[in-house]
């Protein structure tokens, strides 16, 4: 405690749940002292919180009980794009700032969408364990081994991409898309003029018109289970998903219920609910399922803009300016 007041005393105490690239660590330590718990638990932060001026963490959750340990704290910085793991209400009662690094991860996540979306398209998964299996090792040659195994794939080439959401990272795909020789559908009410070669509608057309359904929206109460039963319905049979987003945007169960009946032809899967997922997690085991540890984000590339990103926010707030990236708070904008 002794020390705690000592920090409050002198320079802003920063502390960090998990660790985040060099790069942010160095932009942090420029403005504070930095604490790195190592820990999401509440009861191992807490000694920290009581100190802390500033909270950066990564997806793990920033309850309303977090923040009342913190009672010094002036801003939450997330080192990522999504929200939905912080109380925002409770931060914004508190009079606490929450900065995100929206854009920063937006290149690797696009990369990931068309690796997922290639992967499923090309067997990969089931091709990579077919070996395992023994199954290609009859006579006659490997190709015509791949095709009596049900191996052989589709090109993107020519299909349709539908985007639902359209900000960074939707944008991002969308192009890259275009590249293979996609046409892109993509809904998002935020977006009235999409870009060039998008054709924009609303989720109906997108799901009936998509060959490639891929998930670019935030969790918020109304995109929850937004792909639910009935909107697979409405998708084209054999139609892939790719969800990046976050794992309440999906209906599991129904997705689940639409690969075994085909109705779905693969699921490829990067978050989960709640996470991290329990290894008996159905999604996590099925055959036509490519389930990933939330890792779209996860290159270096990324990391360090995140990193760099969230440092230069929280950094603001502390020394009284106005972040690019500082969450807005529903209640003012709407006056
Ligand atoms: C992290 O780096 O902690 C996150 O994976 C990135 O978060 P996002 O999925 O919200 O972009």
């Amino acid at each position: 405690v002794s020390g705690v007041e000592t920090d409050r005393a002198g320079r802003p105490v920063i502390v960090l749940t998990e660790p985040i690239a060099e790069t942010g660590l160095e932009v942090l330590s420029g403005a504070g002292r930095v604490h790195v718990v190592g820990s999401t638990d509440l009861a191992a932060l807490a000694p920290a919180l009581a100190g802390a001026d500033a909270l950066v963490v990564r997806s793990s959750p920033v309850t309303a009980e977090l923040l009342d340990l913190a009672p010094h704290l002036r801003v939450v910085g997330r080192h990522g794009a999504g929200l939905d793991n912080i109380d925002l209400a409770a931060a914004r009662r508190r009079g606490i700032a929450v900065v995100n690094t929206p854009g920063a991860n937006a290149a690797s996540v696009a990369e990931f969408v068309i690796l997922a979306a290639l992967a499923l398209a090309r067997r990969l998964v089931p091709a990579r364990a077919a070996f395992g299996s023994g199954s290609l090792s009859a006579q006659g040659s490997l190709p015509a081994a791949v095709v009596r195994s049900g191996l052989s794939g589709g090109m993107l080439h020519g299909r349709t991409l539908g985007l639902v959401g359209l900000g960074a990272i939707g944008t991002r795909v969308a192009a890259y898309a275009r590249g293979l020789g996609m046409q892109v559908v993509a809904c998002d009410p935020a977006v009235t003029r999409g870009p060039e070669g998008v054709r924009l509608g609303d989720l109906a057309m997108v799901l009936g018109a998509s060959d490639v359904l891929s998930l670019h929206v935030p969790l918020v109460p109304a995109t929850s289970h937004l792909i639910d039963a009935s909107a697979i319905e409405q998708m084209r049979a054999g139609a892939l998903l790719v969800n990046t987003a976050r794992g309440g945007v999906v209906d599991e169960d129904a997705v689940l219920a639409a690969l075994d009946s085909r109705q779905l032809g693969g699921y490829a899967v990067d978050v989960y609910d709640p996470e991290p997922p329990p290894a008996d997690l159905p999604v996590l085991n099925h055959p036509a399922v490519l389930a990933t540890p939330h890792m779209a984000a996860m290159t270096s590339d990324a990391l360090a803009e995140m990193a760099r990103s969230v440092a230069s926010g929280v950094v603001d707030v502390l020394a009284g300016r106005t972040p690019p990236h500082l969450v807005p708070d529903p209640t003012e904008e709407s006056r």
